[in-house]
């Protein structure tokens, strides 16, 4: 090892015998670099500084609402009662879009499974605020605790999603998630499905 060496030192493309070179890149190279560089302010005045909806996270949400109303049209405008309720809790469909709802929008205050964080345990027999079917869509339409559970109504682009999510809570008695909050209100009656 001669790295002491001055003479070495000064050589500054030679270093243990292992010589470097300095290949400039391919022209055509260079010239994709420079067309992006020249292209990329239109696209960002485009795409994210221009009309709304252009970015791609906007088109996909845009595709999302999209998709939902196909999938409503099946089954129109939902009434918010204990009928309709009971209805879709047998139906491991609709049920399933309730839980897609509650994943993107319950789980950072009631946990991933309804075992409960900030908010209480969905999953157990105590509830506060629930005595019946419709109190979940009533609690989750005007929010309970001072806006420490918020409001819902207008926070849906379909009042549909309200009713889903709403079955997808009531679907969620009974099970068992990883790590339960400990119960929270009184225990009620069982749901009224024979
Ligand atoms: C910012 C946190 C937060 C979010 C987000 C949130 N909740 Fe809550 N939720 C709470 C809190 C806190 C309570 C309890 C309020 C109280 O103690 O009165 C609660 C209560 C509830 C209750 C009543 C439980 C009972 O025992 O009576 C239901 C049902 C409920 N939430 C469902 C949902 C659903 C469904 C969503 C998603 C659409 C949601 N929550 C989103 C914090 C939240």
């Amino acid at each position: 090892m001669d790295q002491g060496n001055s003479k070495e030192v000064k050589v500054l493309h030679s270093y243990d015998g292992i010589q470097e070179y300095d290949n400039p890149l391919p022209s055509w190279w260079k010239w994709v670099f420079v067309i992006t560089m020249a292209v990329s302010p239109f696209y960002l005045l485009y795409f994210h500084i221009g009309a709304p909806g252009r970015s791609v996270e906007e088109m996909y949400q845009a595709s999302l609402t999209e998709n939902t109303k196909k999938q409503y049209a099946e089954i129109g405008d939902l009434a918010a009662d204990q009928a309709t309720m009971i209805k879709y809790l047998k139906d491991p469909k609709w049920v399933g879009v309730g839980q897609s709802i509650f994943k993107a929008n319950c789980v950072s205050c009631h946990g991933s499974d309804g075992g409960g964080n900030v908010g209480p345990n969905l999953c157990d027999d105590n509830y506060k605020h629930i005595k019946a079917l419709p109190d979940i869509i009533k609690v989750l339409n005007e929010g309970v605790g001072a806006g420490a559970m918020p409001a819902w109504a207008t926070r849906f682009s379909h009042k549909n999603d309200i009713i889903l999510v709403s079955v997808y809570v009531a679907s969620l008695r009974g099970s068992k998630p990883a790590s339960p909050k400990a119960p929270d209100g009184s225990p009620i009656a069982a749901w009224p499905i024979e």
